[in-house]
This record gives structure tokens, sequence and C-alpha cells, in this order.
């Protein structure tokens, strides 16, 4: 296991001579990453979809699922307009996992699925179906839909919801009948199904639950997965009893990719995060994927003995927010934010222990802590390995691209 003050000295000898900041992806720990993935699902009979929201390159994109081998297959894109420009970059079998209820985003669908590309979106709602009717029939094309289930964990009738907000449907009978709805139409195909367990995958093992200690987090979980699993389970007996058969049922992220893989249920899971190693998964029992992506700050100023301060900031990611959304600095080790600035805004302040020494010019390296939205601050990636810049990879933004 290479320490910390190994690291630092790699990536900092990668990155002399580059003006910072920059986003860096260590490609051997990506590796890494894809492997030890590609491991847990090998063996399950399973597939892998690769969720892009959580990498946000094409080129890192293609490195995964090229590294990841046969059982890596298919994309889960976060907007049609990106699943458009995926398919236009040569990717294939693109489900789009949340739904639209605009026309226009339907017509993106209705031309792609039109042109020989297979690009499916997850619904739950009537209107969203009228809405991709429309489209197909004036495109004369068929749009793949996939059906989308809310499988958070409920009790009391409902009145005890623990889990996202994303669909009503929650039962297997009216996920069955909305199935039947889909595959009545002329200009839609039944394409599967879709039930992520937020609740579980986006819950760290390892740390409190607010005043709860992570034992009953734990307990929590095991609780969830078991009903999660029991749900899954009952609607796929729903649909043989009515003789529909499932073409795909995708659930499961990179905080639960174990638990998911365990599940008869699920055909693939999807995994996005643990490419990348954001700091949000740092706290799981089951796969802790290694730090892969990082920016650097130059060290612009030492405001006084015990700090210093470095040039670009903020970087804070999306969800509820609070201290586990700011970027973490990571190399050199022991330094940490102020209270008073937080992840500070074109400049970032941070405390240094007495052993750490940095000056002006020296480089700091941060962890974003959702893999994909680094690539929504930067205009490529340096890739590197071992010591050196192997190459760049263009974001999504390096790209001209920008969806939401
Ligand atoms: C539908 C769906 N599946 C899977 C995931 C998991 O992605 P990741 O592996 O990046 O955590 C997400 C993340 O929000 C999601 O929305």
């Amino acid at each position: 296991m290479e320490t910390r003050s190994h690291r630092y000295d790699r990536y900092r000898k990668a990155l002399a001579g580059e003006a910072l900041p920059v986003a860096l992806v260590d490609l051997d720990a990506v590796d890494a990453n894809v492997d030890a993935v590609a491991s847990l699902v090998r063996d399950s009979g399973k597939t892998l979809r690769i969720g892009t929201k959580s990498v946000r390159s094409v080129d890192l994109v293609r490195h995964i699922l090229h590294r990841g081998g046969p059982s890596f297959r298919g994309l889960m894109a976060y907007a049609p307009a990106e699943a458009r420009f995926l398919a236009a970059q040569g990717f294939d079998d693109i489900l789009v996992a949340y739904p639209t209820a605009q026309p226009a985003d339907a017509r993106l669908l209705a031309e792609v699925n039109r042109e020989g590309k297979r690009v499916s979106i997850a619904v739950e709602e009537p209107i969203h179906l009228d809405i991709l009717e429309a489209a197909a029939a004036t495109h004369e094309t068929r749009i793949p839909v996939v059906v989308d289930i809310d499988v958070s964990l409920r009790r009391l009738g409902g009145r005890l919801h623990l889990g996202v907000r994303r669909s009503p449907l929650h039962e297997a009978r009216a996920v069955a009948d909305f199935a039947e709805r889909v595959a009545s139409s002329h200009h839609l195909e039944f394409a599967g199904l879709l039930g992520y367990e937020a609740h579980i995958a986006g819950t760290p093992d390892q740390t409190p639950l607010g005043p709860l200690p992570p034992g009953a987090k734990r307990a929590f979980k095991r609780i969830a997965c078991a009903a999660v699993t029991t749900l899954r389970a009952e609607i796929t007996a729903e649909f043989e009893r009515r003789r529909l058969p499932i073409p795909l049922f995708n659930g499961g992220g990179t905080g639960s990719a174990a638990s998911s893989l365990r599940d008869a249920s699920l055909t693939e899971i999807t995994v996005g995060s643990g490419f990348l190693g954001s700091h949000l998964f740092d706290h799981y029992d089951d796969f802790r994927p290694e730090p892969a992506a990082f920016f650097a700050l130059q060290v612009t100023r030492r405001p006084a003995p015990g700090f210093v301060t470095c040039q670009g900031g903020g970087l804070i990611a999306s969800g509820a927010a609070g201290p586990d959304r700011l970027p973490m600095p990571y190399l050199p080790e022991g330094l940490s934010l102020l209270d008073l600035e937080g992840a500070g805004e074109v400049q970032t302040p941070l405390a240094v222990p007495p052993h750490v020494n940095l000056a002006p010019g020296d480089p700091v390296f941060f962890r974003h802590a959702k893999s994909g939205e680094l690539a929504t601050f930067f205009r490529d990636y340096l890739l590197v390995r071992g010591d050196h810049v192997e190459s760049r990879a263009l974001t999504y933004r390096g790209a001209g691209e920008c969806f939401h």
C-alpha cells in the first residue's frame, strides 16, 4: 500500500511544469477500481452499466468500458441530451435513468432511436408516456421505456418513508399495470425495470447516523436490504404471473454493489462513483474504492504559522448541504479546511500541522465529494500513470457540453 507521502511526491512530480489548478485522474487507481468491480460482477451472472454522471468524460468512460471487459455493458446517462451526445460518440445501449416531461427531450430520444441506437428512458407516470409516444409517432419509431420503481423502506402504510423521492410506483401490481400500458403502445417498447436503492447505496456503514452510532446504521441497512429484495421478488413474480418478460432489471450503485449483486431479481447493476473513488465512498464495509480523482491548487500565501492559503476553491458537492459535501484536502496528509471559510471561493485557507512544510508554489491535492461533479469545473483531466502525465481526457465541459 502506497504511503500518502509517496503519493504526494509522485503527483507533484507528474505536475511539474503544469499551471494549476488542474484536475487529475490516477489511471493506475482507476484500473484497480475497475478490476475490483469487475471481479465482484464476474461471478454474479449480471452485467454492469456505467453511471456516466459520476465520470462525465467520454474518454474515461471509454477507458472504463474497455478495461471492464464483457460484463461491462451499456451506460446509464442522466439526461436525453447527454444520451444523444454519447450516442454520437459511438456508444450504444444507453439508459437515461431520469424521466422528462419535455417534448424537446422526447424528440431527441425518438431521433436517436430512429437512427438505430438503443436509448431507453426510465419513467413512471402516464404523462411521461404521452410525451414519448407523441414524439415516437412523429418520427415513426419506437422508444424503449424502463419503468422506475420506488424501493424505499416504507412502514405504517407509507407514512414512514425512508429513502429518496423518485417514483410513485412501489407496489408490484401497480408496476405491472404500468408496464402493460407501455407494452400495449405501438410507439413504445417495454424495456425493463429500474429500482435503485439510493437509501442503502447512499448510507455509509462506518459513520454515525445523526446521534445514532454506526451499529444502528448497519441494522437499518440490513432491514432495508431485505425489504428491497422482497419487493423486487414480488414484482418479478407478478410479471411472471402475467407472462410479461422483464428484459432488464437494473438496481444498485457503488454504495450497494455487493448487496445488489446478491439480489436474484436484478439482471444488472450500475456503478459510477466507484471508478474515481470520491470521498463520500470512503466509509463503506463491502467495497471501498481507491481515491483516483483529485484537483490540485497552488499554495500562494502563508498568512500565519500553521496556515497556508491556496489559489482557487469552492467545488462543493450537490445534495443535502453539510460538511460531507466539502472537498477534502488529501495531500500532503494532515491539512484541514477552516470552519470560518470552508472550501473557500477563489482562494482556500488551510490549517497545516507542524510536520508539514508548504511554501508558495507547492501543490495541494484535494478530493471532491462526488466523482462526476469535479468534471464540471475543469476542461480536462490530466491522466497520470506512475509519476508522469500519460495523456489528457476532455471532460464534458471541455467538449463544450453541459447537461443537467
Ligand atoms: C438511478 C441510479 N442508479 C445508480 C446510481 C449510482 O451511481 P454511483 O455508482 O455513481 O453512486 C445513481 C446515483 O445517483 C442513480 O441515480
